[in-house]
């Protein structure tokens, strides 16, 4: 089972879209483990887009990232990192598929209304920024003998 990073950027929140966007995470039959609002500070923003510092959109993103709250998720699943990318859909609203959180939601190049963690390493990294020890739960739903079949004693 892999736990991915999600944040519901600035814009999802004023935007009234937390809860759909969530919805299509726990249709999906991912588990939500972890999650808190907060305002990211200024660094917290620099260390989380560290790679992408020497880009030209790089200030513009962390002022966005910082200008309103976001909700943080923990969100655990088969393949949960590469299933959630492809939900949220490529990067610019104005070419994400529909069907694609992006896609269906914005259209805009800068607001794109969700991060998500694009590997394992970056998963792990994200995480530890976000959310302290013991934040991110481990726990049985009761829909998961149904949600994953379970007969070759592995999720498939
Ligand atoms: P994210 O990290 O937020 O999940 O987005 P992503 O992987 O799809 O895109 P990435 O290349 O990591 O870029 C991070 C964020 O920077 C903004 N961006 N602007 N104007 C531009 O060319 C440009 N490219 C990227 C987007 O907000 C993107 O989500
Ligand atoms: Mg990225």
């Amino acid at each position: 089972m892999e736990t991915t990073l999600i944040i519901l950027k600035p814009d999802a929140v004023q935007r009234g879209l937390m809860g759909r966007i969530i919805s299509r995470f726990e249709d999906k039959g991912l588990q939500i483990v972890g999650s808190k609002m907060m305002q990211i500070s200024q660094d917290l923003a620099a260390t989380h887009y560290e790679a992408h510092k020497e880009r030209p959109f790089y200030k513009g993103l962390v002022s966005f990232m910082t200008s309103s709250p976001v909700l943080v998720l923990a969100i655990r699943g088969n393949d949960a990192i590469a299933i959630s990318r492809k939900m949220m859909g490529a990067t610019f609203g104005s070419k994400a598929e529909p069907g694609t959180i992006r896609g269906d939601f914005g259209v805009s190049n800068s607001f794109n209304l969700i991060h998500g963690s694009d590997s394992p390493e970056a998963a792990e990294r994200e995480l530890s920024l976000f959310f302290k020890q013991g934040e991110v739960l481990s726990f049985e739903r009761a829909c998961d003998a149904w949600v994953y079949d379970m007969s070759g004693g592995k999720p498939e």
